[in-house]
């Protein structure tokens, strides 16, 4: 099985960022989890036409793999912008990449709701795009400062824990749908 890690973060030390390697390190062999690196995307423009490679290259990656895992910080109350912009690219016609894709959506934010909001606006969006969202369990990381050491490890055992589950859903989600 082969997973697409999109983290809505392009901060060096991002804890979601830091999130996916650690999924990277939970999931069973057989799983391969890459993590796609947002930042070269271009600003959407629907003037923009075709699509530049980088936006190419996205679509392609998605459309390769069998499920995507986001992992969103929270700005203001919702996704930030260049996870959103990402996902603009990614809808467009023709033959967008996500839709009937599975996907799991989580998040890691340095203040007590653990990007509640902004998992849930991701939802709405990922909805928009057809896309198959894994209805449960949830995974909000709080006070993300606490979970993680100097180098960006997930060190908190519970956390860990409850990663390793949600993958594991993850992977039954996915694989139920690909018998449907
Ligand atoms: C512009 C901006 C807005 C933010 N808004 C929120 C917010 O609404 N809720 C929240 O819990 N954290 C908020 N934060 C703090 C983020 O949770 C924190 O920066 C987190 O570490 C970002 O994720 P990352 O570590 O993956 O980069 C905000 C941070 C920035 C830079």
């Amino acid at each position: 099985m082969k997973i697409l890690g999109i983290s809505g973060s392009l901060r060096k030390g991002s804890y979601n960022t830091a999130t996916l390697r650690a999924a990277q390190e939970l999931l069973p062999q057989g799983v391969t989890l890459e993590i796609f690196d947002l930042a070269p995307l271009p600003l959407y423009s629907e003037d923009i036409d075709p699509f530049p490679p980088e936006v190419k290259a996205f679509r392609e990656r998605i459309a390769q793999s069998d499920a995507l895992l986001i992992a969103t910080p929270e700005y203001n109350h919702s996704i930030p912008g260049v996870l959103k912009n990402a996902l603009d690219w990614a809808s467009c016609a023709p033959e967008p990449p996500c839709a009937n894709k599975p996907v799991a959506i989580l998040g890691a934010s340095i203040g007590r709701f653990g990007t509640l909001r902004a998992q849930l606006h991701l939802r709405e969006i990922c909805a928009a795009l057809d896309m198959l969202v894994l209805p449960k369990p949830e995974l909000f990381i709080s006070y993300a400062r606490t979970k993680f050491d100097a180098q960006g490890r997930l060190t908190d055992a519970e956390t860990r824990e409850r990663l390793r589950e949600f993958l594991e859903a993850f992977l039954a989600w996915v694989r139920r749908l690909s018998l449907a």
